[in-house]
């Protein structure tokens, strides 16, 4: 077995990691043997939630200097999971390119800046997992932000697979995952959503964190998989 087969021993950053598929993916991580650190712009708000033996950083994704800085802290680590932004929904006559580009700042210009800080700091055979989100293929209403953002993140992803070899670099785009970011959706459009897209979804069902997590673990272990898109989406593509 190679070393990029197992977690254990290994060191594992995850940002956006304390709160939904992060947080997820953290726990993971750490159940697969990795020392773990979870990062985001306000660790204590989500205290409650993040177990005992993960330990936490602060760091906002819209600072570079914020992230370079967040892992000098961290010292050396062997894979990295961005798992930041919020969802950008809105019609080009809702969103103006000022509110737009506040999305795309914080999703695809924090990868960005995340894969930057890390080429020089992470693991020869460690590994980077962008998640996108299948936005990026599966269009609906509202979805023009999104979709560019994530688009240009698989994009960008594997372009790096590319530069930054031998360290490998893989992007899933999930589908609909019900997460703490859907709290300060309204509830019944919050349970409209959910409901049609469990009606729509082969699965029958909607994503849960541990799905996209356990993906993220199996593209950190899996030595062959570089410049991979793993779509993990119930099948939304098929509706
Ligand atoms: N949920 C879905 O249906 C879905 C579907 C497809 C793709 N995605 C993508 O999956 C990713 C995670 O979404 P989620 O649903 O898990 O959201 P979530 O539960 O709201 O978690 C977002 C995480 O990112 C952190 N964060 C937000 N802005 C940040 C910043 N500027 N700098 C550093 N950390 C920041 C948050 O913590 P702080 O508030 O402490 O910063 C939190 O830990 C997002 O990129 C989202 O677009 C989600």
């Amino acid at each position: 077995m190679s070393t990029a087969d197992s977690l254990v021993g290994k060191h594992v950053v995850v940002i956006g990691g304390t709160s939904g598929i992060g947080l997820a993916i953290a726990e993971h991580a750490m159940a697969a043997g990795a020392r773990v650190t979870a990062a985001s712009r306000n660790p204590a708000r989500h205290a409650g939630n993040v177990p005992a033996g993960i330990a936490t950083e602060q760091v906002d994704i819209t600072s570079p200097a914020s992230i370079e800085a967040m892992l000098d802290r961290v010292g050396a680590f062997d894979h990295l999971a961005m798992s930041a932004g919020a969802t950008a929904l809105g019609t080009v006559r809702e969103l103006d390119s000022i509110a737009a580009r506040r999305f795309m700042d914080t999703k695809f210009w924090g990868a960005y800046d995340g894969v930057r800080a890390a080429a020089d700091r992470i693991a020869k055979d460690g590994s980077i997992v962008l998640i996108g989100g299948i936005a990026s293929r599966k269009h609906g209403p509202g979805r023009p932000t999104m979709a560019a953002i994530n688009a240009a993140l698989e994009a960008f992803g594997k372009a790096n697979a590319v530069d930054l070899a031998p360290v490998r670099v893989n992007i899933i785009a999930p589908g609909l995952v019900e997460t703490p970011a859907f709290d300060d959706v309204p509830v019944d459009v919050r349970t409209r959503l959910l409901t049609q897209y469990v009606a729509s979804v082969p699965v029958g069902r909607v994503g849960l964190p541990e799905d996209i997590a356990s993906t993220a673990v199996f593209l950190m272990t899996n030595g062959y998989a570089t410049g991979s898109v793993v779509d993990v989406d119930g099948g939304v593509q098929l509706t």
